[in-house]
């Protein structure tokens, strides 16, 4: 396989000023500077999470994140658990250049940090939010499947058809998520249009991920069938990992989010029944606990390796 790690060029990296177009995804309390200085160091792009509402610890970590690396990073603002109503002042106040928006409406933030200059994708998980998110003047967008961890539209659709078809209609840079981890996933996503690629579940199994390595190990031995989706009939669905907890509550009309307020025993605990593991049906590809730079440099080597040999053979 090539050893070409020089910087991909596209309109995703010009955006965001990385060298290549591989995001890793905001996750409440995990995506924080040891993983997301990490990830920009590699030339990647961190993202800083502030779906824990804990923005003291969130603007500590943005500090850290100075001493940690002199690379970009992002702030994803889920707004579907934004409790400050100045969140996006907040975020402006930071001084970063590029947020990503998610579980809400874009309309509600767009303008305002637009006008401040920063840079503003939307996630979306249907053809109709992108159209809405698009006219809300965003720069570009993160489409997710529904394979993805952490929450998710109810009515849930693969990235194999939700990329081409988002593809097809808007003009803004794409960003795709759910489902990757490495370098032909990553170029499948490019072949059905996305420019970057955003990485939720490889990310919490990295070795500089915070999370307990319980949950790291229950990654590694998951099969691809190992997660669960919860809340399908109600609000709202999330996809976590199997276990014998989430196996119950998959059968139940309506999982309360309070099942969530014990999240810290199992992220940082190790205690994977006491709560819910948000991850994605690509922990039955992932068979290893990675460090981030090995993780993004082989993702960038198989991609280009993997693009060559369709050129090949097209
Ligand atoms: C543990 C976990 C927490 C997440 N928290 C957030 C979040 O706070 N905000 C958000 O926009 N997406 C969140 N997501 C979704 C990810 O951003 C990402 O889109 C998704 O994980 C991609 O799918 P993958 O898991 O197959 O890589 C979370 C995902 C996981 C696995």
């Amino acid at each position: 396989m090539s050893d070409d790690l020089s910087p991909i060029h596209n309109r995703v990296t010009q955006l965001l000023g990385v060298d290549y177009p591989i995001i890793q995804a905001p996750m409440g309390w995990i995506a924080r500077s040891q993983l997301a200085s990490a990830v920009s160091n590699a030339g990647g792009l961190g993202i800083i999470e502030t779906s824990s509402g804990e923005l003291d610890n969130v603007r500590a970590e943005i500090a850290k994140m100075a001493d940690l690396t002199d690379k970009p990073f992002g702030v994803n603002i889920a707004q579907a658990f934004v409790r400050d109503p100045g969140i996006a002042q907040f975020v402006i106040d930071q001084g970063v250049r590029f947020v990503t928006t998610s579980a809400g409406d874009p309309t509600k933030y767009t303008a305002q940090l637009k006008a401040a200059g920063l840079t503003v994708f939307h996630v979306v998980p249907t053809l109709a939010a992108a159209l809405k998110a698009v006219a809300a003047g965003v720069d570009g967008l993160v489409v997710e499947g529904g394979e993805g961890g952490g929450f998710k539209n109810p009515r849930d659709v693969a990235s194999m058809v939700l990329l081409p078809l988002v593809c097809s209609r808007v003009q803004v840079p794409v960003v795709a998520a759910g489902g990757i981890t490495d370098g032909v996933s990553m170029a499948a996503a490019f072949a059905l249009g996305a420019q970057g690629v955003q990485m939720g579940t490889r990310m919490v199994s990295a070795a500089e991920s915070p999370v307990h390595d319980h949950w790291k190990q229950a990654i590694v031995q998951a099969a691809e069938t190992d997660t669960v989706f919860l809340n399908r009939f109600s609000k709202p669905g999330l996809r976590a990992l199997r276990t014998e907890r989430t196996s119950r509550l998959e059968h139940q009309d309506h999982v309360e989010m309070s099942e969530m307020a014990t999240a810290l025993d199992l992220y940082f605990g190790g205690d994977m029944e006491a709560s819910i593991a948000l991850t994605g049906q690509v922990a039955g590809r992932i068979d290893a606990v990675l460090p981030v730079e090995q993780i993004i440099h082989d993702t960038v080597r198989e991609f280009r390796h993997t693009v060559r040999e369709l050129a090949q053979h097209g």
